[in-house]
């Protein structure tokens, strides 16, 4: 019984990477990179928030594996519909992030589990926080 268990289990995971969903790992080109006013805090919004909001993403290992590959990739393309820093002539609100980040919804926690280099301490979002607001004004 637990043989036959232990099979199908393995069988459904050979089977569900054959769904493509979860094949593509496309880095469009960068039409316009967010004019970061400091290195520094270019490098904390890199960090926390690259992966999913710019066409800069570092896929991991596990985005090619399924079901984890579905998960990656459904959270690349809602995360670079909703705010994208490699296309910031087209699509850049930045107040929208600063609030998130403020609010404590972004970076997720469920990203910030995998990449403990994205969680910021409260100086550090401060720093993002306000190079957001300084972009938000030039505009
Ligand atoms: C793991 C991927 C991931 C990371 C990392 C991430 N986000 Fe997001 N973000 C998303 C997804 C997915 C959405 C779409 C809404 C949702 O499904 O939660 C989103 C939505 C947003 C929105 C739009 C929210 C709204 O409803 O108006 C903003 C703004 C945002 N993120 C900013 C950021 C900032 C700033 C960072 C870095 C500090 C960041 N995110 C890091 C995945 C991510």
């Amino acid at each position: 019984m637990f043989k036959w268990t232990v099979l199908a289990a393995v069988a459904v995971f050979v089977l569900i990477q054959a769904v493509p969903f979860g094949w593509s790992h496309s880095n469009p080109p960068v039409t316009a990179n967010a004019p970061w006013p400091s290195a520094e805090a270019e490098s904390l919004a890199r960090a926390a928030c690259y992966d999913c909001h710019s066409n800069e993403t570092d896929w991991p290992i596990y985005s090619y594996v399924a079901p984890m590959s579905w998960l990656v990739r459904r959270d690349v393309d809602a995360g670079r519909d909703e705010l994208n820093f490699s296309a910031w002539d087209r699509d850049s609100d930045a107040n929208d992030a600063a609030h998130e980040i403020e609010d404590g919804t972004m970076p997720p926690r469920r990203y910030t589990l995998l990449h403990p280099d994205a969680r910021l301490s409260d100086e550090e979002e401060a720093e993002l926080i306000a190079a957001l607001e300084t972009m938000h004004d030039a505009r």
